[in-house]
């Protein structure tokens, strides 16, 4: 039951108005601990690797031990690509057995971003039940976040939205509304909710057709998050928080067990920091209990 697209979960989502956690990881023990915390609290999960780490493991790696976890486990679980600029890796991916792909052609001009998100979605399509995910506007490097959030032109403009969704055929749609991967520099970043607003009204108003991701999850207070779900951000993507969970226990359980030569050890500490941090999500987003 439990390995899915990313697509008929968020439709779900988009409808009851709760976001579905998905979480970047860099390795096995951080896919193992997303799943057994989503599973403790029966939410809904998507799990994914950016291009980096997913070329590092190996499609076929990675592909394999989500099938294998995803298929013991009593909730929907989707393996996705995440933003990958390279339509053959993404060819790739969905072969491998990926269930979500994102192409993010978005750095390129429009005609250029709808030509290889259709490339995409229209592989997708043939290759089975994989869902695409699109983007629209700049999500920035947080380098760049007060620019973009300022520039009108760098975000999503709504019209161009329901014109890139018709054009390519997507599923989900990522539209850049102000946030940003990383750390943001400053506490109250510029985020365009009205934007989010009325994406969400174009698309899903009378019923849930095209769910929206937000991206650049890290750093936002709990009720800024609340808010973005609440307007309708329905897939919501955290990657650095995560890897500072790996990074600092790992860090911390060497610092105080310096004697200790015990990999098993160090993973079981990341491991649990990763499940808490995991939990920690899966409560802000409102989607645990839905699986
Ligand atoms: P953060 O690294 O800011 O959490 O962003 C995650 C993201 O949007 C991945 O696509």
């Amino acid at each position: 039951m439990a390995i899915v697209n990313a697509k008929e979960m968020l439709l779900k989502a988009t409808k009851e108005k709760y976001s579905v956690g998905a979480f970047n990881i860099t390795n096995i023990i951080q896919m193992e601990a997303v799943v057994e915390a989503a599973v403790e609290k029966k939410a809904p999960l998507i799990i994914q690797t950016s291009v980096a780490p997913s070329k590092f493991l190996k499609p076929n790696v990675l592909a394999a031990v989500y099938r294998t976890l995803a298929e013991s486990a009593p909730i929907p679980i989707c393996l996705h690509l995440d933003h990958c600029t390279d339509v053959d890796f993404c060819r790739t991916c969905a072969d491998a057995g990926y269930t979500n792909i994102m192409i993010d052609a978005s750095k390129q001009v429009y005609e250029e971003n709808i030509r290889q998100t259709k490339e995409v979605a229209d592989y997708c399509r043939r290759a089975g039940d994989i869902s695409v995910e699109g983007e629209l506007g700049t999500v920035s490097g947080v380098e760049d976040q007060i620019k973009v959030a300022e520039d009108e032109a760098a975000l999503c403009d709504p019209e161009t939205a329901v014109h890139f969704v018709e054009e390519t055929g997507i599923d989900i749609l990522a539209p850049a509304i102000g946030t940003a991967h990383g750390i943001y520099k400053t506490a109250n970043p510029k985020l365009d909710f009205d934007r989010l607003k009325k994406i969400f009204n174009l698309f899903n108003a009378e019923e849930p057709k095209v769910p929206l991701v937000v991206h650049g999850g890290t750093g936002l207070k709990p009720e800024v998050v609340k808010k973005l779900v609440a307007l309708g951000g329905s897939k919501f993507n955290v990657s650095t928080d995560l890897k500072h969970v790996l990074i600092d226990s790992t860090f911390e359980y060497i610092s105080a067990n310096r004697e200790q030569y015990n990999p098993g050890k160090i993973d079981k500490a990341t491991k649990e920091a990763i499940i808490k941090r995991i939990n920690y999500w899966i409560e802000l987003l409102g989607c645990a209990g839905k699986a």
